[in-house]
Order: structure tokens, then C-alpha cells, then sequence
């Protein structure tokens, strides 16, 4: 049996899917009785509704698994507390195995929410657990929820450099691999990288106009309308102070990582962003 947690969010659910999808029984960690009920209703049955701040909770969690794939909150001013309940509850109930999904270059503190993660990585390497950590990079899919107003607009936007390079990576590559990682004790005691192919929004803008066939243009959204919007739709001051820091350091270096390692976790290379940009318009167009 492996615990998920944060299973109901965009990683967790894609996680869970694929763990599924390779008949490994799964246990979902959610915050919330509504995701609970989501996750019941899509067919997990073992969902344990607890919050990783609660050291019972997570203990609850962890009770009668093998492995833990330990997915934290995003942008969360708990992020060490959260990992140090995840890791005192694994050595507690003998859970035999602990995959971390961390973030791309921990190491960059002027990313404060990689910088607080990598204090969690290094926990883990100190716990004695049969530990792998994968250092996830952003994914193709964050602009999903805006696929829609760029299609209408011909605007791409991100509160970003338009030729920043970026190592987006397909959230279906990440799964795959951490089906991979989760089956084979290979991995076990190995930090790996888990990053795409390098892209700027110019770039993406270009293949999207070709696979959309119609011009799109990629632009910057300015930062204080961003985080004003944000503010509005209910972001927390934590995740706003760390989304300031983020877009100005990502103006000036992007955020890179190689695709070597996922081409050599999966067998195959990475999804590129052509071929996700057709799936998402062919999901898109079936959808609307
Ligand atoms: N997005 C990316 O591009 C990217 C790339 C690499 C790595 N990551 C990492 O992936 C992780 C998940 O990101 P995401 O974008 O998938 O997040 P998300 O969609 O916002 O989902 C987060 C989930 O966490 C749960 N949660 C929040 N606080 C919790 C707490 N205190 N205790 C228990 N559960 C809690 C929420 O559960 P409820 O729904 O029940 O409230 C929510 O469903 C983050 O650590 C992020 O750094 C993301």
C-alpha cells in the first residue's frame, strides 16, 4: 500500500491516477471532507482526511503502509513542520519506503519556498529512511486554466520574462516516473532531477499558434496586477510574498534543470511541449 498525500491536488490526483493505472493499491491523504468525498466518488476508497501540521494526523496516515509518497502543500508557511511530522511518522510505523516530490534546484535561496525545502531534503537524507527524492520542475499543465482565455485572446501571459528559458515538464511524464521509482529500490538513497525540455513563452507562443493555427502572442503580465489578482481570488499572504520573489528571479534566469535524468527514469524522451500543446487543444476542443 502507498500513502499519497495532498492527493486531491493537481499532483496528488495525477499521482494517484497512475499509481492506479499500475494496479499498486493506494491510500489518498486530503485536508479537506470535500476532497475526500471528490476522491470517493473517482473510486479510492482508503482516504484519510487529516492536516500534515498534526503530527496524529499524519501518523493516522502513515499506519499500515509501505511506502509514503509525500507530496507537500504548495507555497506553505508549514513546509518544514509538514516534513518533519511526515518523516517522524515514517520512522514511527516502519513505513519501508519515503519518495519526496520536491522542486527543481532547492539549493536557490532567493526562492524562498525551494529554499525551505531544501531544509525537508535534508531531513530526509538524515532520517535513516529508504528515502528518494525527485526535484520536480513546473509543469506544462499550470497553463491549463487559462487555455481557454488564450485561445479567445491570442494572448499567452505569464507574470514572466517572455525569454526566461524554462524547464516545463508533461505532469504525466512526472507520474510515470514516479510509478518507476516507487516499483524499483534501485532509487532508493538517489536525489533525481525530473525536469522537461527547456522553453521560453516566446517559444511555447510560436508552437501554439501553429498547432491552434492562429497567431499567439506571448506576453509579460505585469507583477502588481497579478498579485493584485491573486490577493482577489483568495491567495494567502505567504504564497503572494513567495510569488514576488519568484517572477523577478525567474526575469532574470528562468528556471533550468536537464530532461537527461526523466529520459533515463522513463525509457523514452521527455513529452515535449508540441506534443502536449496538441493533446491539451484536442482535450480543449472536446471539452467545449
Ligand atoms: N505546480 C507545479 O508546476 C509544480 C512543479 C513541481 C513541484 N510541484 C510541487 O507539487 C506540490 C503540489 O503542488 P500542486 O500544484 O499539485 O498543489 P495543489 O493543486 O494546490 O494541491 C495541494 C493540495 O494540498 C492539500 N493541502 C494543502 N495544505 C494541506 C495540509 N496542511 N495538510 C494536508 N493537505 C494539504 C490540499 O488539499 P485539500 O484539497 O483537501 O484542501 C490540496 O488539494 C507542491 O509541493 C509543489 O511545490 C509543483
Amino acid at each position: 500500500m502507498i500513502l499519497v498525500t495532498c492527493a486531491a491536488g493537481k499532483t496528488g490526483k495525477a499521482i494517484v491516477e497512475a499509481l492506479r493505472a499500475a494496479n499498486q493499491p493506494v491510500r489518498a491523504m486530503v485536508r479537506s471532507t470535500e476532497s475526500e468525498e471528490a476522491l470517493k466518488t473517482s473510486g479510492i476508497t482508503d482516504v484519510i482526511v487529516g492536516d500534515l501540521v498534526h503530527y496524529e494526523d499524519v501518523l493516522e496516515a502513515v499506519t499500515g503502509v509501505d511506502a509514503v509518497y509525500y507530496i507537500a502543500p504548495n507555497m506553505d508557511p508549514n513546509e518544514r513542520l509538514n516534513g518533519e511530522n511526515i518523516i517522524k511518522a515514517c520512522n514511527s510505523a516502519g513505513v519501508s519506503r519515503l519518495v519526496f516530490h520536491s522542486v527543481l534546484h532547492t539549493q536557490i535561496e532567493a526562492l524562498p519556498h525551494h529554499w525551505e525545502r531544501h531544509f525537508v531534503e535534508q531531513e530526509i537524507m538524515n532520517s535513516n529512511l529508504a528515502f528518494t527524492i525527485l526535484q520536480v520542475g513546473s509543469y506544462m499543465q499550470n497553463m491549463l486554466p487559462a487555455w481557454g482565455k488564450m485561445v479567445e485572446t491570442g494572448i499567452h501571459r505569464m507574470a514572466y520574462d517572455i525569454d526566461a528559458p524554462m524547464s516545463l515538464v508533461d505532469l504525466g511524464d512526472v507520474a510515470e516516473a514516479a510509478v518507476h521509482v516507487l516499483a524499483d529500490d534501485g532509487y532508493i538513497n538517489g536525489m533525481f532531477e525530473v525536469a522537461g525540455p527547456v522553453i521560453t513563452l516566446t517559444e511555447k507562443a510560436a508552437i501554439l499558434s501553429q498547432v491552434l493555427g492562429k497567431e499567439i502572442v506571448a506576453e509579460k503580465e505585469n507583477l502588481d496586477e497579478f498579485l493584485d489578482h491573486g490577493r482577489a481570488i483568495g491567495f494567502g499572504d505567504f504564497t503572494l510574498a513567495t510569488m514576488a520573489k519568484m517572477f523577478p528571479y525567474y526575469d532574470e534566469h528562468g528556471l533550468v534543470g536537464s530532461d537527461k535524468v526523466l529520459g533515463w527514469i522513463l525509457g523514452r524522451s521527455p513529452t515535449d511541449f508540441e506534443t502536449f500543446a496538441r493533446r491539451a487543444a484536442a482535450a480543449f476542443d472536446q471539452g467545449s
